[in-house]
């Protein structure tokens, strides 16, 4: 091969390359350019659409009996922090979310990190209603040192992480399960620093 040649062939190389890279800063609705495309091409549903192949029409399917999904908690009392029998909320700390932890004061611990992210901004550190978002403006929430806060069950306060209550966002989505219930126990903890008569 002379060099010539050779040269020609890289140059020719080179333009191919240059021609299916995207241009840097514009946006295109096409697929990018691979060469295995077949990830891309599968069969899909969109979600609730509807199914021709399944006799109730769903695509979303719901879990085989006596499965679940690995992200989802089968018992209700962990994941919803209410009695399996629906009549109430949970009133302490389930068992088995403190051995996940190994042992309660492992719990608190957690707790403490995450109440300092996550809820400290609005409740402050030590719970009085007074954070920064508040100082910016936003109405204060109450104090967890309120008797109906401090009497409330941890399944409840479990619950209003999860779901948020009236001004309150839920945090369900961006706090673990356990996390959540780790929260809940510093919290009591914070109460019980402060709580003079106990
Ligand atoms: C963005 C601000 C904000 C953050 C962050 C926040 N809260 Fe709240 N929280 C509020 C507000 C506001 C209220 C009062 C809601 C109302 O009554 O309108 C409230 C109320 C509460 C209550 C009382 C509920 C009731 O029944 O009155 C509890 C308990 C609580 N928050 C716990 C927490 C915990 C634990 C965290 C951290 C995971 C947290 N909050 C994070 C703003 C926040």
């Amino acid at each position: 091969m002379t060099a010539l040649n050779l040269s020609s062939r890289i140059l020719g190389l080179g333009l191919v390359v240059l021609a299916s890279s995207a241009c840097r800063g514009q946006t295109s609705s096409e697929p990018p350019l691979v060469p295995e495309r077949n990830m891309y091409m599968q069969q899909r549903y969109n979600p609730q659409s509807r199914s021709t192949f399944f006799e109730d029409g769903r695509t979303m399917r719901k879990p085989v009996e006596h499965t679940f999904a690995r992200e989802m908690n089968p018992s209700a009392e962990i994941s919803d922090g209410e009695l399996a029998d629906g009549s109430g909320y949970v009133l302490a700390v389930p068992d088995a979310v403190v051995q996940d932890f190994g042992g309660m004061a492992n719990v608190v611990d957690r707790g403490q990190a995450r109440f300092g992210i996550y809820c400290a901004p609005c409740h402050d550190l030590t719970g009085s209603g007074k954070g920064k978002v508040v100082e910016r403006g936003m109405a204060p929430p109450p104090s967890f040192h309120d008797d109906r806060i401090r009497h409330m069950p941890d399944g409840q306060m479990f619950a209003t992480i999860s779901h948020g209550v009236r001004n309150m966002p839920p945090y369900n989505y961006s706090i673990p399960v356990n996390d959540r219930w780790a929260i809940v126990s510093y919290v009591r903890a914070l109460e019980l620093s402060q709580a003079g008569e106990h």
